[in-house]
């Protein structure tokens, strides 16, 4: 097996003066530092994860405080990748949470900068294949446009021979200056499964509000969901995603989780586009899937 680049011959292929800067990051992970005409990133090659994304001022991305950086380990905040399954593997217990991108060290396929926009295409193909969740043939790829907006585009290519069964969401972390005061739109009348009382179906009423735990998978949703803060607007628009997971710990369990600050639940909101549960994708060979989440702010 090739020995992952280094940073040097990573800035030296793919690097663009001024723009893209490859270097080594939080616990020495590589990461790409990008600035643009409107708009800062940074994306860790650990899970294709987008951690900082800073437009009009302001960073839509939460980031713990007590994130761990090690290559084990997902970074707790930004944008994880959930694939190919969503929360607890379905038969395998000891299998890891949210699936296997998300601890998996990502190749660079391209850096284009295009008018005042840079895209970032990461790509994972396991040379092996991971039981049977992740057949050989079956290629990952997150294509990540920093302008204006954030344009995240999961694809997945299967070339596997087979069809290939699969979850995935892109489980963004917003920050939020006050948890009380934020208010989601654009679920109203739409069904969810309340995972904080025994996955209950229960329908949406208004905006979503909080006032404790809330873990929810939202089904066949619409394209568009808008975070309120009372400060400002974001706009989640999608393609492709069926599903949205809105999710706040709240006291409980932030102080239980190790990479997460005991009072942080009160500045992030995660807002989740999604295929799962019943809208996992059933991809024939030969075909790819792209799920898209863009985040504005208004
Ligand atoms: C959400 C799930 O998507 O992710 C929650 O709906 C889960 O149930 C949360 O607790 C965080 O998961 P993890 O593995 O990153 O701690």
């Amino acid at each position: 097996m090739n020995a992952p680049p280094t940073v040097d011959h990573l800035q030296a292929e793919f690097g663009l003066t001024g723009i893209v800067h490859f270097e080594p990051g939080e616990g020495g992970l590589i990461c790409a530092r990008v600035r643009t005409r409107h708009a800062q990133a940074v994306i860790y090659l650990h899970g294709a994860h987008v951690t900082r994304f800073v437009t009009g001022g302001r960073d839509l991305l939460f980031l713990s405080e007590k994130s761990h950086y090690q290559a084990d380990t997902p970074i707790r905040g930004g944008v994880p990748i959930c694939f190919p399954w969503f929360g607890p593997h379905a038969t395998d217990s000891s299998a890891p949470m949210h699936g296997l991108a998300r601890t998996r060290q990502f190749a660079v396929e391209s850096v284009a900068a295009r008018d005042d926009d840079v895209e970032i295409t990461l790509r994972l193909r396991p040379g092996q294949p991971i039981g049977d969740a992740w057949p050989l043939g079956v290629t990952l790829r997150h294509r990540i446009v920093i302008g204006s907006s954030l344009e995240m585009n999961l694809e997945v290519e299967n070339a596997s021979g087979a069809p290939f069964g699969f979850e995935e969401a892109l489980h963004t972390y917003f920050a939020v200056n006050d948890i009380h005061r934020v208010e989601v739109s654009g679920l109203d009348n739409t069904e969810y499964l309340d995972k904080t009382d025994g996955m209950n179906r229960k329908k949406q009423v208004g905006p979503v509000r909080f006032t404790g735990e809330t873990d929810r998978v939202y089904l066949a949703t619409p394209a568009t969901t808008t975070i309120h803060d009372g400060e400002c607007d974001i706009e989640i628009a999608t393609d492709h995603a069926d599903a949205t997971v809105v999710w706040n710990p709240w006291i409980a369990k932030a102080a239980a989780m190790p990479d997460f600050g005991d009072d942080e639940w009160q500045r992030m909101v995660c807002v989740e586009t999604a295929n799962c549960g019943r809208h996992a994708v059933n991809l024939p060979d030969g075909m790819t899937h792209t799920m898209t989440a863009r985040l504005s702010l208004k």
